[in-house]
């Protein structure tokens, strides 16, 4: 079996990040969201590896590699324009040859890994095998109907009016059966081949659809509030360490991870929290729920239930919390007198001010 792994798309919705940062790159618990998704690849026992790229290929290359930190080997495909999931099914014919094949959405996380869902794959090689969530939102994503024996008889790519609330989430499982139905196809109004109806093409031939309806999902949906929630549960598993410098006059309570040449000065962190590698916190609070990433400053602030991308500073700030600051940004106080903000922000930044 082989792994085909996405990561092209443009990231609109976790913009500003993303205007300067692969989607599949952002962090969770400090490390790129695709990284989980090679792990769960690698632990279910797949080592061939294609990854499909677009714009932001260097940036991918340069994080993944040839996959052997990861136990895989990657074949990087390029997608030159973002003409949908299908549409990479079909530009990767010759690298899935006539394997079967799991398809992972590089942004999408899913809390417990893929082993049991490809074993579960294994033992009868349907035409496909679809995971299912419930959602609260199912417009924003395909939805699928079931029959009350669990198999597939509908699907849909973001309903108007949903008839379900089972949304299919970023890992399909496919024999070479798919190969047909991405041909089979029409681009969709929003100009992309869907996959969603090339399993639908699937159904309407007959063929077995299968479905595992799953809980522990998470989807860049662009709310800020879905990454912090996902930082918090992966934070929750995660194992304390020390591998940087704690000072006599520090505080560490709890499930803290604290990375190479990370330093802690007369700070208190109380976990779950992790403070990247060469990161300095002095006279700070680094409270619950929180990610610094690598070479950050965080200096007479407090902070919890936040994430911190790599290189950015803040200081002298009383609290800040439910955030996510980018890399290299600088959060410093303004002067009181004039009473001012003066901000600094690129496009789609969004900012709450306490005044
Ligand atoms: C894609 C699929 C959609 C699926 C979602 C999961 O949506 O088209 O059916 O529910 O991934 O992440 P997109 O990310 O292209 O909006």
């Amino acid at each position: 079996m082989k792994a085909l792994v996405l990561s092209g798309g443009e990231g609109s919705r976790l913009r500003p990040i993303t205007h300067t940062s692969a989607k599949q790159l952002v962090p969770v618990a400090n490390k790129p969201v695709l990284f989980y998704g090679l792990e769960a690849i690698a632990e279910a026992g797949i080592t061939d590896v294609g990854v499909v790229v677009g714009d932001s290929e260097a940036e991918i290359r340069a994080a993944v590699g040839d996959g052997s930190r990861f136990g895989i080997s990657v074949t990087y495909l390029r997608q030159d324009a973002p003409l949908g999931l299908a549409h990479a099914v079909l530009i990767a014919r010759d690298f899935l040859g006539d394997d079967d094949f799991v398809m992972y959405l590089g942004d999408n996380f899913i809390v417990g890994g893929i082993t049991d869902l490809v074993h579960a794959f294994h033992s009868h090689r349907p035409a496909a095998h679809i995971l299912l969530t419930k959602v609260s939102d199912p417009t924003a994503f395909g939805v699928a109907e079931l029959d009350v024996n669990q198999h597939v008889v509908r699907l849909e790519e973001k309903p108007q009016i949903p008839t379900s609330d089972l949304a299919l989430v970023g890992v399909y499982m496919f024999t070479t059966a798919i190969h047909e139905a991405v041909r089979a196809i029409e681009p969709s109004q929003r100009g992309e081949l869907e996959i969603t109806h090339a399993i639908q093409w699937l159904v309407d031939q007959g063929r077995d659809v299968r479905a595992t309806t799953i809980s522990g999902y998470w989807k860049d949906t662009g709310n800020v509030v879905d990454m912090l929630e996902v930082n918090r549960s992966v934070l929750e598993t995660i194992e304390p360490a020390c591998l940087g410098e704690v000072d006599a006059d520090s505080d560490i309570v709890g499930r803290v991870r604290i990375d190479e040449g990370a330093r802690v000065i007369g700070s208190r962190v109380v976990g779950p929290a992790v403070i990247g590698a060469g990161t300095v916190v002095s006279r700070a609070y680094i409270g619950p729920f929180t990610s610094i990433s690598e070479g950050c400053r965080i200096q007479e602030t407090e902070i919890e239930y936040s994430i911190v991308l790599r290189d950015a500073s803040v200081v002298g700030v009383r609290r800040v919390a439910a955030s996510l600051i980018g890399r290299n940004v600088e959060v410093t106080p303004a002067p009181r007198v004039p009473f001012e903000h003066r901000l600094v922000l690129g496009d789609h930044s969004k900012v709450q001010i306490c005044s």
